[in-house]
């Protein structure tokens, strides 16, 4: 398969949101309109209210609203997102904190184009509250991972994780405040690595990402 890379001197995001968007922040502080070539080209949320397309508008980036009750299931919903992350040039895709899955009908159009972002050192705790199962189950370490995105939930290759210790006295929220700092550097970090071709998969177990750094 062929991954994404800048050989064009520009590499176009489209990043997916449906919250705060600090991560979208922090592609946008440390990689947008960079020395890299690495561009924001769209933005798109599910909820017309999340706070992250501000964060996109007040740097005039482009954004796009699909709400999903918009549309009459999920295929629909994404092959319109799909068409227009590709009228927008978009290289690869990033799931900054999108909380609804991605089906085929987007993947299929953005092979080995799509990765996400998640609070857990997967495979342990996928899903939509990773922080929260890791503190309650009451393991020492939890983490971030940034993956690869394919049918499942948080199961494709990954590229990407840092671990993050679980301290005796952390609550949920203080656990959360060390998880999204890590998240802000690993995430632009697993981009550039990408865009540079730093990146490719072990012939013989292609579940197994190489990092050439
Ligand atoms: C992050 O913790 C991400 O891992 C999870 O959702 C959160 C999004 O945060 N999938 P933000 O919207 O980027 O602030």
């Amino acid at each position: 398969m062929e991954l994404p890379v800048n050989t064009k001197g520009v590499f176009r995001l489209g990043i997916l949101i449906s919250g705060s968007g600090s991560n979208l922040q922090s592609i946008i502080d440390k990689l947008h309109r960079g020395p890299s070539g690495i561009e924001v080209a769209l933005v798109i949320s599910d909820d017309p209210e999340a706070y992250g397309l501000r964060r996109a508008r007040r740097d005039d980036i482009p954004t796009a609203v699909f709400p999903l009750g918009d549309y009459p299931d999920r295929e629909e919903h994404d092959i319109a997102m799909a068409d227009e992350l590709e009228k927008h040039g978009v290289d690869l895709v990033v799931l900054a904190g999108y909380m609804l899955i991605v089906t085929p009908a987007l993947l299929d159009r953005f092979p080995y184009r799509v990765i996400n972002l998640h609070p857990s050192l997967l495979p342990a705790f996928p899903g939509a509250s990773g922080i929260e199962d890791a503190f309650v189950y009451g393991t020492g370490v939890t983490g971030v991972t940034v993956h690869f995105v394919d049918e499942g939930c948080d199961t494709g290759p990954i590229i990407l994780q840092e671990v993050v210790e679980i301290q005796y006295n952390d609550t949920v929220d203080s656990l959360r405040e060390r998880i999204h700092a890590v998240e802000h550097r690993l995430l632009p970090r697993a981009i550039e690595l990408i865009s540079t071709g730093k990146i490719s998969f072990d012939e013989k177990n292609p579940r197994r990402v190489i990092i050439r750094d």
